[in-house]
């Protein structure tokens, strides 16, 4: 029987990898828009006042932090099923499926360089920058256990966040790119993602 393009792995892969980026992105929004601990702490100054009741503001802080905390639990949650999805996805690059976009990224280096072997180098970048963000993630929540210092997580964060911004530009330029796809000479890219597509080449 001819195998498809996208094996069932390699599909349910790539959609629960979006779902989940997507979840961790709204949990980071949350955490900078509504959440954030400056306004929901003057939030709750604001009410406190209006009550006549006075307390310190570094107490009132803490519970703004309580209160924001409940809410980036979900970004661990979501942060260890990402880690567990990449492992996956290295796991994957030993498939046929798997292994399509290293075969077209590098491409350009044979006879038969394929038209847009650079945007699998893109794709290449964005599971390099997925593994980065994960390993930071995950030393980062165990940084006590492990015993290094706060200093150390720090460091960690930087990097975590300095990857998170090629994720942000990837994600509409991603987008951008199957729209253009669909309406150009590769349509159908995204039916093959859903239903395997036909055999592959
Ligand atoms: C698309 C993936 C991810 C994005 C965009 C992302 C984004 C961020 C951002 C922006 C911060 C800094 C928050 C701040 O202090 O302002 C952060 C912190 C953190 N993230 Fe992620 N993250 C991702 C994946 C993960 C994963 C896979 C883990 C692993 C469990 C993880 C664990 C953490 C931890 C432990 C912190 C430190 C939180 C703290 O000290 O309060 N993240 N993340
Ligand atoms: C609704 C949103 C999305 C749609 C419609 C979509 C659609 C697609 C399609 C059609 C392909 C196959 C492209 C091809 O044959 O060259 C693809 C591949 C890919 N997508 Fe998405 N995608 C979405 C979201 C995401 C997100 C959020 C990420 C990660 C942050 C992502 C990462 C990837 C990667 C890494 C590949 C390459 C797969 C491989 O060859 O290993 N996608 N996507």
């Amino acid at each position: 029987m001819a195998s498809k393009k996208w094996s069932v792995p390699m599909r349910v892969y790539h959609w629960l990898n979006s779902l989940v980026v997507t979840l961790i992105l709204i949990t980071v929004v949350l955490r900078k828009t509504v959440l954030d601990k400056y306004l929901v702490n003057g939030k709750i100054q604001g009410f406190l006042t209006g009550k006549g009741i006075e307390i310190d503001k570094d107490v009132t802080m803490k519970l703004a932090k309580i209160i924001r905390s409940e809410m980036w639990e979900w970004h661990y949650i979501f942060g260890f099923v990402l880690a567990f999805l990449i492992v996956l996805r290295i796991i994957l690059f030993f498939t046929k499926s798997g292994k399509l976009v290293i075969k077209d990224a590098f491409s350009f280096l044979t006879k038969n360089k394929k038209d847009n072997y650079w945007v699998k180098l893109l794709y290449l970048a964005v599971y390099l920058s997925i593994f980065i963000i994960s390993v930071s993630g995950v030393l980062m929540y165990f940084y006590k256990d492990l015993g290094w210092t706060h200093d150390t997580k720090e460091t960690l964060e930087s990097i975590h966040v300095a990857v998170m911004n090629i994720i942000i530009y990837f994600i509409p330029l991603h987008i951008i790119g199957i729209i253009l796809a669909e309406n150009e000479d590769e349509s159908g890219v995204t039916s093959d993602m859903i239903n395997g597509g036909g055999e592959d080449s």
